[in-house]
């Protein structure tokens, strides 16, 4: 054998392993895309994986202590065979850096957010009896310039894609890990966006997700100083209608928007763009002033609510969720009322609430009034409960509607099997434009678009029945009745 192929990382097998946020599953995407480029194959499991990668988050102490035990357990995967390299990347790779090295002997390299291209090369030295890590910072757009997606990668949904528009985060809320973790915000030209998009396009892509931290900033540091021009960057709302003009893009999304940059051009864009989703999901966190002053997110309860008021002014049936915290330092009973109080009022059609957990680095560490954990605990029952009552009021009010899903696949019930499963109907799922998931009976292929009526309400999902494509208003589908756009949408900030 030549020494080449011993100490070479192509030929072999890969798994990347992830855990937290959109933004490190399509982090995922982007490093098993350039390892498919440096020669390796995606392994099917853990045991025909000659590399295994963790993406990790570090957003609540759960995620990282998840990778620390996963980290203990891997040794006897390391060494099991011969040539295999372990690597850690992501947000807890960023913050803890080489000391992984230090505390985990079978660990091979470290990298950080900002170093996803290093890793064919890590993985090469690992080969060759070399550990290494890079977490270096990177503020230039040139790590956006990554390799177009090559022929062996496929998306997790057929016919849907991340596109990533901004990184990094320069709000630092006060509870927040995400600005150290992964950096000043930057933003990427628009071009290079929509050349990317319509190249899915090409590739039969209909939806595409646009990700940033605080999406919706997009482009803000670079129209403030006047650097639009040379940066490449433009508005929010004018990047979704270059987006929308692209045939072949039938849906776009993003996440996560931040209510401070909420601005009238986004609320218009989604009177106006046939292509913009229905669904908004805009973290409140909290709904007292008091403590959202104590978070630094830097708006108070009602400037928050006048934004569910003037999206729905603008687009009527548009579904609005949200991301809660409970249990923040200070928090009092009459704040966590305050909250129950503004969910109701937003009328949030679901949300995902976490209890408060102190961060490393982060200036909340330094406030007093910590919250019992079992009154935290009793909060967050309390709020998922009035949530789960929303949910299903929302759900009970969308039966008879009419819409269309864009199938991902075998729904949970069709893909758990077992004794008797082959007798039931195949039964896929899929999200429509709202960003319910919708479980129908039918073989309809993973990445179609499929005309259904909704015929039953979950406190989860729905459940719908295919149905023939009619002539049918435009509000069915999801799409934006461009008529109905409002003439003067609320002025938010
Ligand atoms: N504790 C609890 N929840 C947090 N989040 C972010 N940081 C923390 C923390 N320290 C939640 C916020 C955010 C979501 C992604 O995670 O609600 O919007
Ligand atoms: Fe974290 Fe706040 Fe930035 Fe969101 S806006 S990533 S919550 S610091």
């Amino acid at each position: 054998m030549s020494g080449a192929s011993v100490h070479s990382i192509g030929q072999r097998r890969f798994k990347v392993v992830t855990y937290g946020c959109q933004m490190n599953v399509h982090d995922t995407e982007k490093l098993s895309n350039l390892l498919f480029h440096a020669g390796l194959g995606e392994a099917e499991g853990l045991d025909d994986a000659d590399l295994l990668v963790i993406n990790t988050c570090s957003i609540r102490d759960k995620a990282e202590n998840q990778l620390y035990s996963d980290l203990g357990k891997l040794r006897s995967w390391k060494d099991a065979r011969a040539g295999r390299v372990l690597g850690v990347g992501g947000c807890v790779a960023q913050q803890v850096g080489d000391a992984l090295l230090t505390r985990f002997a079978w660990l091979d390299f470290v990298f950080g957010t900002h170093n996803l291209r290093w890793v064919p090369t890590m993985a090469e030295a690992a080969l060759a009896g070399e550990r290494s890590a890079r977490t270096e910072e990177s503020r230039s757009p040139d790590r956006f310039d990554l390799p177009e997606r090559h022929a062996a990668w496929r998306s997790q949904t057929p016919g849907r894609a991340f596109v990533t528009v901004m990184e990094g985060c320069d709000m630092f809320c006060s509870f927040c890990i995400v600005p150290s973790t992964r950096g000043r915000e930057i933003s990427r030209p628009a071009a290079a966006i929509v050349d990317e998009v319509r190249a899915l396009a090409d590739r039969g892509v209909c939806e595409v997700t646009l990700l940033g931290q605080t999406v919706n900033a997009y482009g803000r540091h670079d129209l403030r100083r006047g650097r639009a021009e040379e940066s490449g960057t433009v508005a929010f709302a004018e990047l979704l209608a270059r987006l929308d003009a692209i045939p072949g893009i039938e849906r776009i999304r993003y996440t996560s928007p931040h209510p401070l940059f909420f601005d009238e051009a986004l609320i218009a864009a989604h009177a106006s763009l046939e292509s913009l989703c229905p669904h908004v999901h805009l973290p409140m966190q909290s709904g007292s002033s008091a403590i959202l002053e104590r978070m630094r997110r830097r708006y108070d309860r009602e400037t928050f609510l006048e934004i569910p008021r003037a999206l729905r002014a603008a687009r009527a049936d548009v579904a609005i969720t949200t991301d809660l915290i409970v249990g923040f330092p200070g928090e009092t009973r009459a704040d966590f009322e305050d909250t129950l109080s503004a969910v109701r009022e937003a009328a949030f059609v679901d949300s995902y609430s976490f209890k408060y957990s102190p961060r490393p680095g982060t200036t909340a560490l330094e406030l007093d009034g910590s919250v019992d954990p079992e009154e935290a605990q009793d909060r967050l029952a309390r709020l998922q409960q009035l949530q789960r009552e929303l949910t299903l009021a929302h759900h009970r009010s969308r039966v008879g509607s009419r819409t269309e899903i864009l199938v991902e696949g075998p729904s949970r019930k069709s893909s758990r099997g077992g004794a008797g499963s082959e007798t039931l109907p195949q039964q896929v799922r899929g999200r429509d434009p709202w960003h319910r998931l919708i479980n129908v009976d039918t073989d309809a292929p993973a990445g179609e678009l499929l005309a259904v009526e909704v015929v039953e309400a979950t406190p989860h999902s729905l459940i719908g029945k295919s149905v023939k494509r009619g002539a049918w208003a435009a509000e069915e589908t999801g799409r934006s009745a461009v008529t109905a756009a409002s003439e003067d949408p609320l002025r938010v900030l």
